[in-house]
């Protein structure tokens, strides 16, 4: 399988080399080798237990290669520290894990992590970003599951990150949220030239939101292109 690339002329921001993790006999993830441009919106659909989470938790490293690698801006990421790794590549992940308190707490924990404060006219304009002005004080046990999501997305857009990793990252949620959701992604991404890759098992959202889709199936990466070519919507 040829290397793929995103928008030509834009510069690569996280290229897979050869990608792949196994868990004693099983292969999860299989010899992906993908390029994703900065800037770009890549999707990632397939069956379910194709590996698209698998592949997602490879690229922050939250698990480990069993071999091939992750060049993010060209350096390859087993040489960046893994804290700093998974501040530069944030995740969003299908239900929102949030700790127990307020808002502000979970907002501010990303930044606390690497010895930073983060300012109240900081805060204050994340949650307006993500749509909820003046929850800060809020008890995460009163959230709606898409104000949850909403939070989860400026716990991670706190840390500044230069790729959004979202897995299924709607799914939960009723059609009205998760429209909010999408508009929200792309406006986020677009404001801060993030490159995204989303994980969805929905079709229009692939093509609603990313221009490139890559298929997965049984671990493999087995097709990539322009989303309306490759999954025949749009
Ligand atoms: N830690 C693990 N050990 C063994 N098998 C796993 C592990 N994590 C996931 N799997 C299996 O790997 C396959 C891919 O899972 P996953 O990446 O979650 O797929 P998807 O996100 O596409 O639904 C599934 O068959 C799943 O049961
Ligand atoms: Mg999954």
């Amino acid at each position: 399988m040829p290397i793929e690339s995103g928008s030509p002329g834009a510069a690569v921001e996280l290229e897979t080399r050869h990608l792949s993790r196994r868990a004693g006999e099983r292969v999860l993830v299989s010899d992906v080798s993908v390029q994703v441009s900065a800037g770009e919106i890549l999707a990632v659909v397939g069956p379910s237990g194709a590996g698209k989470s698998s592949f997602l938790r490879l690229l922050n490293r939250l698990d480990e290669p069993t071999s091939g690698t992750v060049l993010v801006k060209s350096r390859d990421f087993r040489s960046i520290a893994p804290r700093e790794l998974r501040r530069r590549i944030g995740m969003v992940m299908q239900t929102a894990y949030l700790f127990p308190g307020t808002v502000a707490a979970n907002i501010a924990f990303g930044p606390r992590q690497s010895g930073e404060i983060l300012a109240p006219a900081r805060m204050e304009l994340l949650l307006e970003r993500v749509g909820l002005p003046g929850f800060g004080d809020r008890d995460v046990s009163n959230l709606s599951g898409g104000e949850a999501q909403r939070v989860a997305l400026a716990r991670t857009l706190a840390n500044e990150p230069e790729v959004l990793l979202l897995d299924e990252p709607t799914s939960a949620l009723d059609e009205a949220s998760a429209r909010g959701i999408e508009r929200l992604i792309l406006d986020v991404v677009s404001e801060r030239r993030m490159t995204c890759i989303i994980v969805t098992h929905n079709r229009a959202q692939a093509a609603r939101l990313a221009e490139r889709a890559m298929v997965m199936e049984a671990g493999r990466l087995v097709a990539i292109g322009p989303t309306s070519e490759v999954l025949h919507v749009g």
